[in-house]
């Protein structure tokens, strides 16, 4: 995810960034497979080079489908204070979220430079593994409820353009796609 008030200062990595798919892509509209043990040696080679590559789009948050790979896997960052505050997120769940809803512009990094007001819930309970295995769960509100649910629905193959109407949805690929061609 992008916000539109992205911190300009983001931590320097000598690590390797890897391409962003831009949408359209299959990849980006599949649902990923969840992470199992076999998958402990990809995502400790996958995890620094996705932050690597967050961080230097820049953006808040960024899945693994969005770097072409299919597994239940993102990695987040607000940046709270200009400092780093990095959250990975293995095998990621919605277990509760408030009624209360919010609207917020949102962006993301394979939709470069476009952006939409999405309404999702407010609050949002979180479960999932870290990096290290260890079992945790977030309860978040404002944008750090908006950014858990957009990574959280890449992994389902679901856009934040997927939340809007298909006229604006439309609008706003057709924009992009136009601004793809014009930068090849
Ligand atoms: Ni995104």
């Amino acid at each position: 995810m992008t916000d539109m008030n992205d911190a300009a200062t983001r931590p320097i990595s000598q690590t390797d960034t890897m391409p962003i798919l831009i949408a359209p892509k299959a990849i980006l509209k599949a649902r990923a497979r969840p992470v199992g043990p076999a998958d402990a040696d990809a995502v400790r080679d996958l995890v620094p080079r996705m932050f690597a590559t967050m961080y230097k789009a820049p953006g808040i948050g960024l899945a693994a489908p969005q770097v072409g790979v299919g597994l239940r896997l993102a990695v987040v960052d607000l940046m709270p204070d200009d400092k780093p505050a990095p959250i990975v997120l293995v095998n990621p769940e919605i277990i509760g979220v408030s009624a209360e809803l919010a609207t917020r512009e949102e962006g993301c990094l394979s939709i470069p430079g476009q952006y939409a007001e999405v309404t999702r819930p407010a609050r949002v309970k979180v479960r999932f593994h870290d990096a290290q295995g260890i079992r945790k769960e977030i309860e978040a509100d404002g944008l750090l409820a908006a950014c858990l649910q957009h990574e959280i629905d890449h992994l389902d193959g679901v856009l934040f353009v997927d939340h809007i109407s298909a006229l604006k949805r439309n609008m706003l690929m057709r924009k992009l796609a136009k601004a793809q061609r014009e930068a090849t």
